[in-house]
């Protein structure tokens, strides 16, 4: 079974009909089934249009989109139209409008103007939804439904009252009592003992400092308020339409939500992404987000919206040169996505998107665009075989929100240069180079199946979670600056890595981070490598040292340590490269092919992409023949493939894989 009813690959995008007057539609349409798109993205922003007055609605212009779609071959992933509430529900009820952290009320004239924890804006979304699923539940066109859009783009956290109210209700319910939120929170510092939840606010704007234990579970309610709305009119849609499966557009890696969460309440995971063409290693940052976006689910997801060219939310908006918005979208299915969707179908005519590329350009079918926009439809057409296939990964990154919260926040750490996703990157990106498959686990997750787990920064992590890599029978790596505090954001007993000091082997005596542009020497394997930005005094109790510092403060003190199969960094070498192959090698992890700098090598299921993402032509080895279902050529040997061009080969000998299973 596919993700959604529609077989092969999707492809097409947002569709906003309503901007567009109705002899349009007809070219619109008629366009679609042209380039092959076969879904399409409706009513994401059309609530105005489809309630103009509290609940009298107008679908006719809908009803009508939606007929001319299906017949053209287009399935609709519906959106329930709640992105943006109308201009009558926030005159009539301005409480839904978002209040920001200084207390100023965000006034209507953009999208996703609301306050999550808002009963009116409920009220009204949960009535919307069910009119939506009422009239549409029968109509052949509808494919999946699509909630919301891009949750916390615009609007992650409210501090309006009704907010306050909905996030000490949250409270009681985390910490049962109001000594048990004391307690959580150290209240004890700088006299913050409450006496009542009714003094419990937001962290809204303060003199100094705010707790940060209070920030995290601002952070944690933050996600959970959101969700709720997005649960509110998913418990509609699968009352009225059971059978059909919801997503909403997820944003890449974001802090904001915690997407585990998230995913589970979908069927369908879906992700934009924008990378930027004018930075060079954009293609490995989105190759990250798209293996998190596979691994969500542990299957197929979809890219629902990137941009055919250039995008006009950037200081500077660079176009996708020939060639990139292919080779961008096929890496999206090489990653597990069974669709290449787009931000949008016609590009708009007016509003802030005017100047946002779309697979049909303001140039109309004379533009090179609309020349791509054929070309992929046709591309992913014979990729179709692609759609469902698994991915195979022996290494896991571990991540986890609760813990990229508490390591982000702002004003109290040791060192605000400690980024979650530049400490997943530096493993990622050698990983990536390296052709190796990755999927990533959340604190707990089955790690069955994984030789190789690397935890690039766990600050937060409880003696549960601790016992749980413990219990990974193969080879551990976890990054500095973990084990530090437990889910209330207090330190554990005797400091880092506290419940992994016996797994590690190590204590940490005194974080050591190291002021910006200055490195710490440390000599790895008779190499030199320097760290940068962070380093730890370590107490070395039980491991092997790996690497020493040499010269500078920590001169001859450890950096890297080993106990058994489990790898402790106390900081972060410019380059993890040489500590991941030996852990590769030891665990017997191998590329999914061989591959020159900058081609991207993944596989799944029987089928082994390779990506050149470079401007030169490049020759792969090729390990088995197969054929290349983008040009139907049976290739062999050494094969060249163009710059900013892939290969798409189905192997000639299912079932063959370069792993060693025997030793799983
Ligand atoms: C996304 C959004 C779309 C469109 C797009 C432009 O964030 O979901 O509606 O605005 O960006 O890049
Ligand atoms: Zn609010």
């Amino acid at each position: 079974m596919g993700l959604t009813r529609v077989s092969g690959l999707l492809f097409g995008g947002d569709y906003n009909p309503e901007q567009w007057p109705e002899h349009v539609w007809d070219e619109d349409v008629r366009l679609m089934a042209e380039a092959g798109v076969n879904m399409a993205t409706v009513a994401v922003f059309s609530w105005s249009r489809l309630e103009p007055r509290p609940g009298e609605y107008d679908f006719g212009w809908l009803d009508r989109v939606m007929d001319l779609l299906h017949a053209n071959g287009v399935a609709a992933d519906l959106a329930t139209a709640t992105a943006t509430p109308p201009p009558w529900l926030v005159r009539e009820h301005p409480e839904v409008l978002p209040v920001d952290a200084a207390g100023t009320r965000l006034d209507f004239g953009s999208r996703q103007g609301y306050c999550p924890s808002s009963p009116v804006f409920h009220a009204a979304t949960v009535r919307l939804a069910r009119a939506m699923a009422e009239r549409y539940r029968d109509h052949p066109a509808l494919a999946m439904w699509h909630i919301g859009n891009e949750y916390a783009d615009h609007t992650l956290e409210c501090f309006c009252e009704e907010s306050a109210e909905h996030f000490r209700r949250w409270l009681r319910g985390r910490h049962g009592s109001i000594d048990g939120l004391n307690a959580a929170w150290g209240t004890s510092c700088w006299g913050q003992h409450y006496t009542a939840f009714d003094q419990v606010n937001p962290p809204r704007k303060a003199p100094g400092p705010v707790n940060p234990a209070q920030l995290l579970d601002w952070r944690r309610f933050c996600s959970d308020a959101l969700l709720e709305c997005f649960e509110l009119e998913r418990a509609v849609l699968r009352e009225v339409t059971p059978d059909v499966p919801v997503t909403t557009n997820f944003m890449s890696i974001l802090h904001g939500l915690d997407y585990w969460k998230w995913a589970a309440a979908e069927d369908v995971v879906s992700d934009d992404a924008y990378p930027d063409p004018a930075d060079p290693s954009s293609h490995v940052a989105v190759a990250l987000s798209y293996d998190l976006m596979r691994s969500l689910r542990r299957r197929p997801w979809i890219l629902l919206e990137q941009a055919s060219s250039a995008v006009s939310w950037r200081e500077v908006n660079v176009p996708k040169p020939p060639g990139m918005m292919r080779l961008h979208s096929l890496q999206a299915i090489a990653h597990g996505a069974d669709g290449a969707m787009f931000f949008q179908w016609r590009q708009a005519k007016y509003g802030p998107e005017k100047f946002h590329s779309a697979l049909l350009p303001h140039g109309g079918t004379a533009a090179r665009g609309w020349r791509d926009t054929l070309a992929l439809g046709a591309d992913l057409r014979r990729l179709a075989e692609v759609a469902g296939t698994p991915t195979e990964a022996h290494v896991a990154l571990v991540l986890d929100w609760d813990s990229w919260w508490g390591l982000e926040a702002p004003e109290s750490m040791p060192s605000n240069r400690l980024r979650l996703k530049e400490l997943m990157q530096a493993w990622y990106g050698p990983l990536h180079a390296a052709g190796v498959a990755v999927d990533l686990v959340p604190p707990l997750g089955d790690l069955s199946g994984y030789r190789v787990v690397i935890a690039p920064n766990l600050y937060m992590c409880t003696a549960e979670q601790a016992a749980w890599l413990g219990a990974f029978p193969g080879h551990l790596v976890v990054g500095p600056f973990s084990g530090v505090v437990d889910p209330d954001d207090q330190v554990h007993e005797g400091g880092a890595p506290g419940p992994l000091r016996g797994l590690l082997g190590v204590t940490v005596d005194e974080f050591w981070p190291l002021p910006d542009g200055t490195v710490q020497p440390l000599r790895l394997g008779g190499r030199a490598v320097p760290a940068r930005t962070w380093a730890e005094w370590l107490r070395v109790e039980d491991a092997e040292v790996l690497a020493r510092y040499e010269g500078g403060d920590l001169d001859g003190q450890a950096a890297i340590t080993r106990r058994g199969r489990a790898t402790y960094l106390g900081c972060l070498p410019e380059d993890v490269t040489p500590v991941l192959r030996e852990v590769l090698e030891a665990a017997g992890v191998e590329p999914v092919a061989t591959v020159p700098e900058g081609v991207e090598a993944t596989r799944r299921g029987d089928h082994l992409f390779l990506l050149n993402h470079t401007t030169d032509p490049v020759k792969v080895d090729l390990a088995e023949p197969g054929t290349d279902l983008l040009t139907g050529r049976d290739l062999n040997g050494l094969t060249e493939i163009p710059g900013r061009d892939a290969l798409v080969l189905r192997l000639a000998s299912p079932g063959t894989r370069r792993t060693n299973e025997g030793e799983r």
